[in-house]
C-alpha cells in the first residue's frame, strides 16, 4: 500500500502592511480580540500533523513570540513578493511535502471547511494546483482571474499590471492555493521580476498554462470568506462580517440577540439556550454564560463565567465567577477573583474583588469588597468598604453567616466578624467582632448582644 500523501501548509505574513501606516505588524492587529495570524493557523489546523510555516519578515521577532510553539518560522529578508515568500520555505518543505498549502496571514475569516475542499480537490486532481477564487461587486484591491474562452483558468492579474479590461473582472483570486510540491519549487524559478519589482506568486497560474496543464479553481459563495486585511478600513469590515456569523451561529443556537448590529461576541465565548443579550453588550475572551440568563443593555464582560438563570444589567465583569441566579446591576464592577455564590444581589455602584459572596448575600448599593469571605445571608448596607490595603499588604476580612453590616461602615481589615454579629451606620471597624454581637461607632465598641428570637 502506498503510504498517504504529505500535506504542508504555508502561512505568509512577511510584508510590512504599509497601507495600515502602523508601528504593529498587520498580522498582530486585532480581530475580535484576536491576532490575525491566529485565525489563519486555527483554519490550517486539522489539515495536516506538520506545523504550518509562517515566512516572517518586518516585525518579524514580534510575531514569532506572540505565535510560539503553534507553528515553524522561515524568513524573508528583504520582502521580494509572494513568489519570493513561498521559496524562502523551499529547503524546510522539499524533503516532506507532496503538496504544499498556501495561504496569506491577512484572510483571516476563510472556513476550515473550505481550506479541507481545497485540499481534497487537489489530491484527486492531476493537474498541478487548485486555487481559490470568488466573484465579487467590488474586486477593487485583488487579484483578478482571466479565463479562456473555455472558462478555464488562464491566469492571475494583478492589480498594478492590469489593463482596464482586465479591471473590470469581477471575479477575484483569494491568494489560497494547493500545489503539488514538486511542481511549485519548479515554477518559483521561473517567475520573472514584476514592474514593481516584485516576485508575484501568481505568476506560477500563468506557468501552470503555458506548461499546458489545465488550473482547477473552487468559487466560494460566501462574500465574507473573501476579506483581506490591507487597510484599517477591511479591518472594521472584517469585524462586522465576522460579527454577523458569530452572531448568526448564536441565534441558530437557541440565543435571542435583541440587537445583533451592536452586540460583540468574542469568537471563543459560550452562552447557553434561551439567554437573551442585550444591545451594546460585549462578551470577550473566553467568557461563559448558562441558559436562561440575561446580560446587557450595556455590559462588559471578560473571561468570566456567569451561571444560570442570572440577570447582569449595565456591568462589568472581568475574571470573575457567577452562579446561578444571581442579580447583577446596574452599575456593578466585579474584578478578578470576585466569586458570587447561588442568588447572591449584588445592585448599583458595587465593586467586588478577589471575594467570595456566599449564598444569599445582598449588597444593595455602593459597596467595595476586596479580599474577603462573606458568609451566607448576610447583608452590606449601602456604602460599605472593605478597607483592605494598609499601604503595603493586601488583608483580609472575614465575615460569618446572617451578619448585618450596618450602612458606611468600614472594615479595616485584617479582620473577623462571627455569624449573626451587627455593625452600626457609619462604624469603623477595627477590632474583631465575636459571633452575634452588635457594635457601633468609631472606632466601634460591642453594644449589646442581638438578642435571640427563640
Ligand atoms: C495578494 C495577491 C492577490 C490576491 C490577494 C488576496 C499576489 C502577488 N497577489 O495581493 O492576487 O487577490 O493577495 O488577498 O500574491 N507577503 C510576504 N512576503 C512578501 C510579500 C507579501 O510574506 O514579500 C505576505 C503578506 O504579509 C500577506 C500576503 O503575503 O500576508 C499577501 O501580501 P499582500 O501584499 O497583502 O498582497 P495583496 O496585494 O493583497
Ligand atoms: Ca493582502
Amino acid at each position: 500500500m502506498s503510504k498517504s500523501p504529505v500535506i504542508s501548509v504555508v502561512i505568509l505574513a512577511a510584508g510590512q502592511g504599509t497601507r495600515m501606516h502602523s508601528n504593529l505588524p498587520k498580522v498582530l492587529h486585532l480581530l475580535s480580540g484576536k491576532p490575525l495570524i491566529q485565525y489563519s493557523l486555527e483554519a490550517v489546523q486539522g489539515l495536516t500533523e506538520n506545523p504550518p510555516v509562517v515566512v516572517i519578515g518586518h516585525g518579524g521577532d514580534v510575531v514569532r513570540q506572540t505565535v510560539g510553539s503553534a507553528a515553524r518560522f522561515v524568513v524573508q529578508q528583504p520582502q521580494l513578493g509572494t513568489a519570493h515568500a513561498v521559496m524562502t520555505a523551499e529547503s524546510l518543505l522539499k524533503p516532506e511535502a507532496d503538496f504544499v498549502i498556501v495561504t496569506y496571514a491577512d484572510m483571516p475569516l476563510i472556513r476550515p471547511e473550505t481550506l479541507h475542499q481545497l485540499a481534497e480537490t487537489q489530491l484527486a486532481n492531476d493537474g498541478p494546483v487548485t486555487m481559490l477564487t470568488a466573484y465579487a461587486e467590488d474586486p477593487h484591491g485583488f487579484g483578478r482571474v482571466v479565463r479562456d474562452v473555455d472558462g478555464s483558468v488562464q491566469a492571475i492579474v494583478e492589480e498594478a499590471v492590469a489593463t482596464q479590461e482586465q479591471l473590470s473582472i469581477h471575479e477575484l483570486n483569494l491568494g489560497i492555493y494547493c500545489f503539488k510540491a514538486a511542481w511549485l519549487w519548479d515554477a518559483l524559478k521561473n517567475v520573472k521580476v514584476s514592474p514593481k519589482g516584485e516576485y508575484y506568486l501568481t505568476d506560477v497560474i500563468a506557468i501552470a498554462r503555458i506548461n499546458g496543464h489545465k488550473v482547477k479553481a473552487i468559487i466560494l459563495n460566501d462574500f465574507s470568506e473573501t476579506i483581506g486585511i490591507n487597510t484599517r478600513e477591511h479591518l472594521a469590515e472584517a469585524e462586522t462580517l465576522l460579527r454577523k456569523r458569530i452572531n448568526h451561529q448564536w441565534m441558530e443556537f437557541g440565543v435571542t440577540f435583541i440587537d445583533p448590529a451592536t452586540t460583540y461576541i468574542g469568537p471563543s465565548v459560550r452562552i447557553g439556550r434561551d439567554s437573551i443579550i442585550g444591545p451594546n453588550t460585549h462578551l470577550r475572551g473566553a467568557t461563559i454564560i448558562g441558559e436562561e440568563t440575561s446580560i446587557g443593555p450595556n455590559c462588559i464582560i471578560e473571561d468570566t463565567v456567569v451561571g444560570n438563570r442570572c440577570t447582569v444589567l449595565a456591568s462589568v465583569l472581568e475574571k470573575a465567577v457567577v452562579d446561578d441566579n444571581v442579580s447583577i446591576g446596574p452599575f456593578a464592577h466585579l474584578r478578578k477573583g470576585a466569586h458570587l455564590m447561588q442568588g447572591v444581589h449584588m445592585g448599583n455602584f458595587g465593586e467586588v474583588k478577589d471575594s467570595t459572596l456566599h449564598p444569599g448575600v445582598k449588597m444593595g448599593h455602593f459597596s467595595y469588597i476586596g479580599n474577603a469571605d462573606i458568609g451566607d445571608n448576610t447583608n452590606i448596607g449601602a456604602g460599605t468598604i472593605t478597607c483592605n490595603f494598609d499601604g503595603v499588604n493586601k488583608n483580609l476580612t472575614v465575615i460569618g453567616a446572617n451578619v448585618f453590616i450596618g450602612s458606611d461602615t468600614m472594615l479595616v481589615a485584617p479582620l473577623n466578624i462571627g455569624e449573626n454579629a451587627r455593625t452600626g451606620a457609619g462604624s469603623v471597624v477595627t477590632h474583631d467582632v465575636p459571633p452575634g454581637e452588635v457594635v457601633l461607632g468609631v472606632p466601634a465598641r460591642p453594644h449589646r448582644k442581638v438578642e435571640k428570637s427563640d
